[in-house]
């Protein structure tokens, strides 16, 4: 199973910090936001690992992420989106990498609370059709919603002005190499984007679209206050591995000193 790290897009609502960066680079708490995301993949045991950004800065993922070896992996791989053309866009640029493997995808802007170690390996071990991870919010109108009607998810709609349910669909998407024919097939969504949520529904329509609700809290830190509270809350979880570790082996210790400073 193979993993992908999806940080394109402009950041647009964390103007006009990412006028500069890239939102993924920005700090939450003691590192870079891409590094919960990176993590939560080496914990769940992935080690072939693409990232996919974008825009002006994408050469900062380069210096600030090399080849892996703080995480604890042998080499990352990247590729470059070119505009902002969607979620399901991003995700269409690892057809080649996937190589037909299944592939657990997760967002460059979320942070997961507990390790996604277990829902990993379960669909590692029956990668058949897609699972996508939920988690009970109070603001649903801010994401992609899910109904659930006996243990089956019925649709998904995208940031509901109306929302059915309090299931938010975190931004941890598993997939069978269907996927990229379902992305091929996509129109482009009215905000002109090709939508991740509109390739889950196809697999609710397949009837091959399983879930799991974490346990813990969950961030996206793509907005101003939502930036804040994945901060605060990080801050309040050192002890926690999962956000702490940086990989397999842990990596080197971002406390450390570089040689030669006292
Ligand atoms: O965070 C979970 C939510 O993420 C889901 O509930 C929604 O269904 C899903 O559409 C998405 O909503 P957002 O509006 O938060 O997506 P956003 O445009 O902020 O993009 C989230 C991440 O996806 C971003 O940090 C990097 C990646 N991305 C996004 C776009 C638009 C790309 O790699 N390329 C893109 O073109």
């Amino acid at each position: 199973m193979k993993g992908v790290l999806l940080a394109g897009g402009l950041g647009s609502r964390l103007l006009p910090m990412t006028r500069v960066t890239n939102k993924h680079l920005l700090p939450v708490y003691d590192r870079p936001m891409i590094y919960f995301p990176l993590q939560q993949l080496v914990h769940a045991g992935i080690r072939d690992i693409l990232v996919v950004t974008g825009g002006d800065h994408a050469g900062d993922f380069l210096k600030l992420l090399r080849n892996g070896h703080d995480f604890g992996l042998g080499h990352l791989r990247y590729a470059y989106q070119e505009g902002e053309g969607g979620i399901a866009e991003a995700l269409g640029l690892a057809e080649h990498f996937a190589a037909g493997e299944p592939l657990a995808v997760i967002l460059g802007d979320n942070i997961f609370q507990d390790s996604l170690a277990e829902p990993i390996a379960r669909f590692r071990d029956d990668p058949d059709g897609a699972k996508i991870l939920l988690k009970e919010v109070h603001d649903p109108e801010r994401f992609g919603v899910a109904t659930v009607e006996g243990d089956q998810v019925t649709r998904i709609v995208e940031k509901p002005a109306r929302p059915e349910s309090r299931l938010a669909v975190t931004g941890c998407y598993l997939y069978d190499p269907r996927v990229f024919e379902v992305i091929r097939e996509l129109e482009p969504s009215g905000r002109g984007e090709l939508e991740i949520t509109d390739v889950n529904n196809r697999y609710v329509e397949w009837g091959a679209l399983r879930h799991h609700v974490v346990s813990g809290w969950w961030a996206d830190a793509g907005t101003v206050g939502s930036l804040h509270r994945a901060t605060g809350l990080v801050a309040a979880d050192r002890e926690n591995p999962v956000l702490t570790d940086l990989g397999i082996d842990g990596g080197t210790d971002r406390a450390q000193p570089p040689a030669g400073t006292h």
